[in-house]
């Protein structure tokens, strides 16, 4: 009974002269909406490291940084991050390799193997920091990227792609998802990897990984590929259905496209049904 005067009351509404209108009108809100979500999502990396300057800098957090680092790495790093025989000096490593070990959970390492993995991160972000701050007292090296650096909003996503290839993909595979190298090591997958953590790992070269300066790669390649690796992120299934790979834009006017003509199959359907 609910149901059939549900119906009902839908079609009271659905012969309103309006009903047109104010379907159309919904219709393109939401589908605007999508897709200016997906635009602004390159920006949101950039806001979550603004407080990372300003630990860098603070003595307190420096000191904070100390202390973690006595009680979870001296072990085999040495007391003074000067390297023991468990493991290599981090004298002029930079924050942006302790930031890149700590928060890819490859720090503090838990066993000794042909490689050190990727696990759950056993600090928070703001520890993490701190040791990135104690570690770069010691000795200047690369930095942390900046919101500026992270901000890849507008980069040129054919150019990236291009880049990659040349650059990673005999590594990481050409879709990212990586491959074996020699001696049981092997290049892991790109995608669980963050675009700060992207960059870092471009800027600090971890294990067999070389590095990428902005001599090899100045800011804007390295924005092209983080710009990359995010779309090969959303392409869940390379060399299946996609669209040839034009990228987020196409992507988003597809969508829309699609949006509004499924929209108008209702408005249709609905003033068929009203005559
Ligand atoms: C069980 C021993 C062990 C512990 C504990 C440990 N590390 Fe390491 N760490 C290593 C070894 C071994 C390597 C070299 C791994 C490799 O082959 O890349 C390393 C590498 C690193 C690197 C990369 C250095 C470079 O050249 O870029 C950083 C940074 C680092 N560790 C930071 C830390 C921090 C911070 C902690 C504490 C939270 C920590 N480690 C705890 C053994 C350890
Ligand atoms: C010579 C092989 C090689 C090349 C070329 C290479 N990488 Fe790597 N990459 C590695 C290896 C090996 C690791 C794992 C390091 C470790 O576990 O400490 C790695 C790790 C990474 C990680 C960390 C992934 C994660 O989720 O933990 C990122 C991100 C990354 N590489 C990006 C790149 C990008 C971007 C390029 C091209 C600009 C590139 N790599 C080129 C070998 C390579």
């Amino acid at each position: 009974m609910a149901k059939r005067s549900g119906t009902v009351g839908f079609s009271k509404y659905r012969k309103h002269p309006a009903a047109l209108s104010v379907i159309l009108f919904l219709g393109l809100i939401v589908t605007s909406g999508v897709y200016t979500l997906g635009a602004n999502a390159a920006n949101e990396y950039a806001r979550s490291s603004v407080d990372a300057a300003a630990i860098m800098n603070d003595p307190a957090s420096i000191d904070a940084g100390k202390r973690l680092f006595a009680t979870g790495c001296a072990t085999c790093h040495g007391l003074n991050a000067q390297g023991n025989s468990d493991g290599p000096t981090l004298i002029g490593v930079g924050a942006a390799s302790v930031h890149f070990q700590v928060s890819s959970g490859r720090m503090p390492m838990a066993s000794p193997g042909a490689q050190v993995m990727r696990k759950k991160p056993q600090y928070t972000e703001e520890q993490t920091l701190q040791l990135a701050a104690y570690v770069a007292s010691l000795s200047p090296g690369p930095e942390i990227p900046t919101a500026a650096q992270l901000n890849w909003a507008g980069a040129d996503l054919a150019e990236g792609a291009e880049l990659f290839r040349a650059n990673c993909a005999q590594c990481h595979s050409f879709s990212g998802r990586g491959g074996a190298l020699t001696e049981g090591k092997y290049a892991p997958s790109l995608m669980i990897a963050t675009p700060q953590q992207i960059y870092e790992a471009m800027i600090t070269g971890p294990q067999a990984m070389p590095i990428f300066n902005d001599q090899t790669l100045n800011l804007e390649e390295k924005h092209g590929i983080i710009a990359y690796i995010e779309y090969l992120k959303d392409s869940p299934n390379p060399g299946g259905f996609e669209l040839g790979r034009y990228g987020p834009v196409t992507e988003g006017l597809f969508l829309w496209t699609i949006g509004m003509g499924a929209l108008l199959m209702v408005a249709i359907w609905i003033g068929v049904k009203a005559k």
